[in-house]
């Protein structure tokens, strides 16, 4: 993914990702983490396409939504799909360097998007969300997770991303999702290899989130426990 390089991939991203049941029910879950938004005022850092976007407007058309990423394609794409729509705002911009005031949100979510950063680059992320999170908002980190700490070439740690990964795209082939196979049979050496991808624990979250007072962690998985994918949801105090 990373070595297409996120603006070229742009034109068929929809397409392949739309057809994955796995990422369809990371989204229906996160946006039931957002009960009782209302007019909430919700980031998404690492927005793409806008696909979890969208379906926050349908659930909820009040809420007020900032869609972040570092691909002007992605974020062009992304406007095109909301049209003049006058509460949502898209800006270029990282996980580590939110570009927006502190203390303006009620929630930041985040789907498939922060295994891209750096491991060293979480904590600085931790603390951007921390900034731009309201006293008692809710962070939302959809994302793949692998248990090993070690990095690769572990034995234990590629042994456990081929398994998950393989199982994922095994699931894939079961649910007539065959682009969405294709893609993450392409991604796995690199995610073995480590690079671009960085896959991480969820306590490599959890351990900075905890540094930064937050606090009523909760972790929901997203289809079958053995692929890794879950919802880390925690509240700013
Ligand atoms: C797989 S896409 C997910 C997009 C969207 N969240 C979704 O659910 O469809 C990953 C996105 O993360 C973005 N990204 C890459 N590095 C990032 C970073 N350091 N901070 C924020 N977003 C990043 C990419 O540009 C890409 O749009």
């Amino acid at each position: 993914m990373v070595e297409r390089g996120w603006d070229e991939f742009v034109e068929s991203y929809d397409r392949i990702f739309l057809e994955n049941p796995l990422y369809n029910e990371a989204i229906k879950t996160i946006v039931l983490k957002l009960e009782g938004c209302g007019d909430c005022a919700v980031a998404e850092i690492g927005c793409g396409t806008g696909n979890l976007m969208q379906a926050i407007s349908v659930a909820y058309p009040s809420a007020g939504l900032y869609g972040i990423d570092p691909s002007a394609d992605m974020l062009e794409k992304c406007a095109r799909k909301f049209g003049n729509r006058d509460t949502i705002e898209l800006e270029k911009g990282g996980a580590e360097r939110i570009p927006y005031g502190s203390d303006k949100f009620d929630y930041v979510v985040a789907n498939y998007a922060l295994h891209h950063l750096q491991p060293g680059r979480i904590a600085a992320t931790v603390r951007e969300v921390t900034r731009v999170l309201k006293p008692g908002g809710m962070f939302i980190n959809s994302d793949f997770f692998v248990e090993t700490e070690a990095l690769p070439p572990d034995i234990e740690r590629v042994r456990e991303i081929i398994t998950k990964l393989t199982g994922q795209a095994l699931y894939y082939l079961d649910h007539g999702a065959y682009e969405a196979m294709l893609l993450l049979l392409d991604v796995l050496p690199s995610g073995v290899r480590g690079e671009g991808d960085i896959f991480t624990t969820t306590g490599a979250w959890i351990e900075p989130m905890r540094a930064e007072r937050f606090d009523r962690f909760e972790l929901t998985p997203v289809g079958p426990e053995e692929f890794g994918l879950k919802v880390i949801t925690a509240i700013r105090m």
